[in-house]
């Protein structure tokens, strides 16, 4: 079984690493959609920065000064040293304070945490990256990676869904994905007039890209797959019934956390704390945790 990386249990030494606040500062914030902005968080020391890594699939808890803290996925390159982007969506009251937030905004960042896409596993094969919704956010880190070390993989595909055609994110990345030569296939569940591309759920985006392959593609390929657990129980289906294995599978399990570190039990399911052992679960993991889904 491929196991994610860095799930464990924490040592002395990573808590204390895990509970350093690094100072930074919003260095840009861009609207993508009316409830989804995409934010620069710099850290401000030049030598914290520097040293500053993370894994795609990875996490950080944002804090705001003064009136809290919440974990958001890291949605940028990993071989990105200068800054790191999150993309959040407004859901209560952090994210409600973030959304008026403006360029220059100090923050705190604790991270990064939790388990990671295994990439290297996947060099040498098809690679499927299946995101429903906000799910993209969280995938954009994993497609960067794929993007810079594009010879190592074979076929690529992201396939994306969401409810409507306002809701797409990341529209500006589209081209340079296919320039790349990575399939990008999009579908909306209600059309407005302008749309021209397919309509229904993202598993009608799936059924051509799997169906008639032979055994040799089909024991060759990855998959990712980020969205509402709805979304990816019934894709996870979909590759499953097609012959991928569930250990070849990896999701993304977003529990409410509050430390980040193991500490506080706020985020576990059964005795698996998701903050360490996850978010990134292979699916045969995700179906052994009782209540997962
Ligand atoms: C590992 C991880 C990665 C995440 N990555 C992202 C991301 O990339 N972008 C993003 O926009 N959000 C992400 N989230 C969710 C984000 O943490 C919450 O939206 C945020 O904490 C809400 O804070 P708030 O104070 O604005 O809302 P609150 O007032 O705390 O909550 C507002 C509403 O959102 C619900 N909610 C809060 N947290 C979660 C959660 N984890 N799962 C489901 N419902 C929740 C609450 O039940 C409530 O209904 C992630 C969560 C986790 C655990
Ligand atoms: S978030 Fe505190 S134990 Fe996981």
């Amino acid at each position: 079984m491929t196991a994610p990386h860095h799930g464990r249990q924490l040592r002395k030494n990573d808590l204390a690493k895990f509970e350093h606040t690094y100072k930074a500062e919003i260095a840009s914030v861009s609207q993508l959609t009316a409830m989804e902005r995409l934010y620069r968080i710099q850290i401000i020391d030049p030598e914290e920065r520097r040293l500053f890594s993370f894994k795609p699939g990875q996490f950080v808890m944002l804090e705001l000064p003064g009136i809290g803290e919440a974990p958001f996925g890291i949605s940028s390159s990993p071989s990105s040293r200068d800054d790191i982007e999150l993309c959040i969506r407004t859901a209560g009251n952090l994210t409600a304070w973030l959304a008026r937030a403006t360029r220059g905004m100090r923050v705190g960042i604790r991270g990064p945490f939790g388990t990671s896409f295994p990439m290297e596993t996947m060099h040498g094969q098809n690679i499927l990256l299946i995101a429903g919704g906000l799910g993209l956010a969280p995938l954009r880190s994993p497609i960067a990676y794929v993007q810079e070390h594009r010879n190592r993989f074979h076929q690529v595909e992201i396939l994306y869904g969401t409810r409507d055609p306002s809701q797409l994110l990341f529209t500006f990345q589209y081209d340079l994905w296919r320039r790349d030569e990575i399939g990008l296939g999009i579908i909306v569940d209600k059309p407005d007039p302008a749309w021209k591309g397919p309509v229904g759920l993202i598993t009608r985006l799936l059924e051509p890209i799997i169906a008639g392959k032979d055994e040799a593609f089909i024991q060759n390929t990855s998959a990712i797959v980020c969205g509402p657990p709805i979304m990816f129980k019934s894709v996870c289906a979909m590759l499953n019934e097609a012959g991928i294995p569930m250990q070849k599978m990896f999701v993304s399990l977003e529990r409410r956390m509050h430390c980040g570190m193991g500490k506080c039990c706020r985020c576990n399911v059964g005795s698996t704390y998701t903050c360490l052992s996850g978010p990134v679960f292979d699916f045969w993991s995700v179906m052994n945790l009782k209540e997962a889904i």
